[in-house]
């Protein structure tokens, strides 16, 4: 399955689980359904380094927008 570049919002200091199977019902977070599925792709985790909004594509790292 391929989903779309989102844009999120993130605060400074937050960290964020962001999904890179593109299984996740709370696409782009991973909400664990990548541990049941046939891949070895894991949460990408993220630790905001400022308030703003972020464009995200799977597997890559966040890059503000
Ligand atoms: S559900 Fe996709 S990485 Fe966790």
């Amino acid at each position: 399955m391929t989903k779309k570049p989102e844009n999120i919002k993130v605060e400074k200091g937050q960290t964020y689980f962001l999904c890179t199977c593109a299984l996740s019902e709370k696409y782009p977070f991973c909400d664990g359904t990548h541990r049941n599925a046939s891949t070895d792709l894991k949460s990408m985790h993220y630790t905001a380094q400022e308030t703003c909004t972020m464009a995200y594509h799977p597997g890559e790292a966040p890059k503000k927008i």
